[in-house]
């Protein structure tokens, strides 16, 4: 039982998160592109989504993964607490019917339970306050055999206590790559 007090210093970080990516979501890419680039081309090396259709992309930003897998033949869900970061993968995406985006909290998903084969949450987790209660729910939506792929930046954590974030599905790999900021994990739900 979370009690009021609580729960009022977990909105403030909510609410202070979204406030931070809304002012940051202009210079986003500038920023950060080559940097979340470089993780993602590592993350798709290693995974294949050619039998997943049904994916899930949690603290999605301006799509910079979805920029390298979109298929016209899979439906996306990118989800983002930030209005302004989705806004500049509406820009690039309002066209297509199996891309939804959605400004939601990551730990309050308003999603069915067990729909999706795939989740990814790149450099998302060091965001939330209680990161195993966001796995919690990732779990949730996902269909049982789902894969999570899941990063957190190493200056956040040691790698045992990212690994711990991860004690309720079944981790496959955790890499810690020497060029990339972010550990990495797989997971299978
Ligand atoms: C470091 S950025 C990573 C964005 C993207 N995955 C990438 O690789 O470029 C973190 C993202 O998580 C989002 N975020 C932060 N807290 C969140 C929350 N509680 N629920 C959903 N998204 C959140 C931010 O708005 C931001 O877009």
């Amino acid at each position: 039982m979370i009690d009021d007090a609580k729960l009022s210093d977990i909105s403030e970080w909510k609410i202070s998160s979204m406030e931070h990516y809304n002012a940051l979501a202009k210079g986003y890419d500038e920023l950060y592109g080559e940097e979340q680039r470089r993780k993602i081309d590592f993350v798709l090396k290693e995974f294949d989504l050619k039998d997943k259709n049904i994916i899930l992309d949690i603290g999605c930003g301006t799509g910079l993964l979805l920029e390298k897998i979109y298929d016209k033949n899979k439906v996306f869900v990118e989800v983002d607490i930030s209005e302004k970061m989705l806004k500049k993968i509406w820009k690039e995406f309002k066209d297509e019917p199996n891309v939804l985006l959605v400004q939601a909290d990551a730990d309050n998903l308003p999603l069915r339970s067990k729909i999706f084969e795939t989740t990814f949450a790149i450099t998302l987790i060091q965001n939330l306050p209680n990161p195993k209660m966001t796995l919690q729910e990732i779990k949730r939506v996902s269909k049982k055999g789902a894969h999570i792929i899941a990063s957190g930046l190493k200056r956040k954590y040691r790698i045992d206590e990212f690994k711990s974030i991860f004690e309720e599905i079944t981790l496959k790999k955790l890499y810690d790559i020497e060029n990339l900021n972010d550990y990495i994990a797989y997971g299978i739900v």
